[in-house]
């Protein structure tokens, strides 16, 4: 497992955190495989009842640009890298999910977060998707997740133009549950996650499947289009631009 990635098991309650401070934890391709493994360990441990995803000052700066340009630099279909492994997994994550922000949540950091069940923002929180300004597309199935959760018009905006939004307005559009002082952030997941695992945990597992079950197709079919997109995005000169750009800052 990469030492970017902390998994850990308190009782009841699983935990994965991000720990790549210095690179405000852009996220790798070992760290995808890693986050990819923590999920399966909580998924197949009994012991586990839910899992918190957290970061440290920042949350996540998103994919790492390097290995953008690693991975275009790579034959094969985007479906085979490790990041589709965690993604897949996240949405199909049959226990309760919370994450707690602080700091930057960017890209697929922001991402992500639409496939939790619940997510606590501290004050600092910021969450934007950058995508065209990379010239890339959506991606996680927020193609289809945030208009779901924010409405169209508001998803097509922070989509398209990639604005920054802070905890506040994040709470607005429906991706954030409850705001609260940095500080307070993990202590919040915690006590949240452990009122969820005291729960029946067949009836737990059975109501978060009725609530994904509606828009399980979608998300797939998501899924496949904007990895498609995303691979001839990520291959294209003007994607090979933008990740130098920033390379050269
Ligand atoms: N990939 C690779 N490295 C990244 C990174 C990323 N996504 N985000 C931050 N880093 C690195 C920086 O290069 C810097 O490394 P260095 O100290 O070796 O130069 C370090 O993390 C700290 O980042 P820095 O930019 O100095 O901090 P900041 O507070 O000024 O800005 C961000 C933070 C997150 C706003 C800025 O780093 C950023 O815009 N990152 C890119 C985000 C992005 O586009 N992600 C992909 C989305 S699809």
């Amino acid at each position: 497992m990469s030492d970017h990635i902390v998994y850990s098991k308190e009782g009841a309650l699983a935990s994965l955190r991000f720990n790549r401070p210095e690179k405000k934890n852009a996220i790798t391709m070992a760290m995808y495989a890693a986050l990819a493994a923590g999920l399966r360990d909580a998924q197949d441990d009994p012991d586990v009842r839910a899992l918190g995803i957290f970061g440290g000052e920042a949350f996540t700066a998103g994919n790492d640009i390097a290995g953008f340009i690693a991975a275009a630099s790579l034959g094969g279909a985007i479906e085979d890298l490790p990041v589709v492994a965690f993604l897949r997994g996240l949405a199909a994550f049959p226990k309760p999910v919370i994450a707690g922000v602080k700091g930057v949540a960017i890209g697929i950091g922001t991402t992500l977060l639409m496939h939790c069940d619940a997510v606590v923002a501290g004050e600092s929180a910021r969450f934007a998707m950058p995508f065209t300004k990379l010239a890339l597309v959506p991606e996680g199935a927020s193609s289809v997740l945030f208009p779901l959760i924010a409405g169209r018009m508001r998803a097509s905006w922070y989509i398209l133009s990639g604005e920054q939004f802070d905890a506040v307005t994040a709470r607005e559009l429906g991706l954030v549950t409850k705001v609260c002082a940095d500080a307070d952030v993990d202590g919040a997941v915690a006590m949240m996650c452990g009122a969820l695992a005291e729960l029946p945990p067949k009836a737990l597992a059975a109501s978060k499947r009725l609530l994904k079950a509606p828009f399980a197709q979608l998300v797939d079919a998501a899924f496949a289009a904007e990895f498609e997109a995303f691979g001839t995005a990520l291959r294209s000169s003007e994607a090979a631009e933008a990740f130098m750009k920033f390379m050269q800052r």
